[in-house]
């Protein structure tokens, strides 16, 4: 079994509070730019100057990274330290624009988007009921057709699953589909490394493109 991220970090935690705390005390170990996967799958399904919604962003290292490379960039993420220390990392002029949003609150926030990206999120949700709140709100900020390119912690088989003391939300394939399949359709599925640094968060990812349906 993989490392689960840094014990003292809420992983779980569906608070905005609890996030905004998380980011005032500790460097989070999973702030890095997403590894060449992410990139492959981009140019493949949704290739520049796509409109990305990057969902719970936290720092923006994300967003700035599409926004280098030609995507134009909405970013948001309902800690308001995050936005803040991400707006002061993003260069003057860059193709970024942030909010403090809760994608899970009411009324349904900002436009739809043809592209919406979460790297992170839907396994800080612990239960099936939450991953089916957060696939949801992905569903409402994604336009009919358009794609949700998901990449979380992936338990490779039931044992894996099992294993849930801190970090991540370990789903199994199974479990992932449960949640995303009323609104979306999977048109591609890869494992691979959340992120690129060894023996930290070099651990077991899903990396998925999700086509929104119609009805
Ligand atoms: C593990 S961090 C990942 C951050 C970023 N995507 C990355 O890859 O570095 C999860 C992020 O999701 C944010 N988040 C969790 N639930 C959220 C919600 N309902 N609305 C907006 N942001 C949320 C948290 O504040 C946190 O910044």
């Amino acid at each position: 079994m993989p490392p689960h991220g840094e014990a003292t970090v809420p992983l779980r935690s569906l608070s905005a509070a609890e996030w905004d705390h998380t980011y005032g005390s500790t460097n989070p170990g999973w702030d890095e730019e997403p590894p060449p996967v992410l990139g492959e799958l981009l140019a493949e399904h949704a290739p520049p100057p796509a409109h990305v919604l990057d969902v719970g962003c936290g720092l923006g290292t994300t967003a700035r990274w599409l926004a280098e490379r030609s995507y134009t960039v909405t970013a948001c993420d309902f800690s308001p330290r995050a936005i803040t220390e991400a707006r002061r990392r993003t260069p003057a002029g860059a193709a970024v624009r942030y909010e403090v949003l809760d994608v899970t609150g009411q009324p349904p926030p900002l436009e739809s988007f043809p592209v919406v990206l979460d790297r992170g999120v839907l396994h800080t949700c612990p239960t099936h009921r939450e991953r089916r709140t957060f696939a949801a709100a992905m569903a409402r900020m994604c336009r009919p057709d358009g794609l949700w390119l998901h990449v979380g912690a992936a338990a490779l088989d039931e044992e894996d699953a099992l294993h849930q003391s801190n970090g991540p939300s370990w789903t199994t394939e199974e479990t992932f589909r449960a949640a995303v399949t009323p609104w979306f359709t999977v048109l591609d599925h890869r494992i691979s490394d959340f992120g690129r640094r060894r023996g930290v968060t070099d651990w077991a990812a899903r990396y998925v493109v999700l086509q929104r349906r119609e009805h």
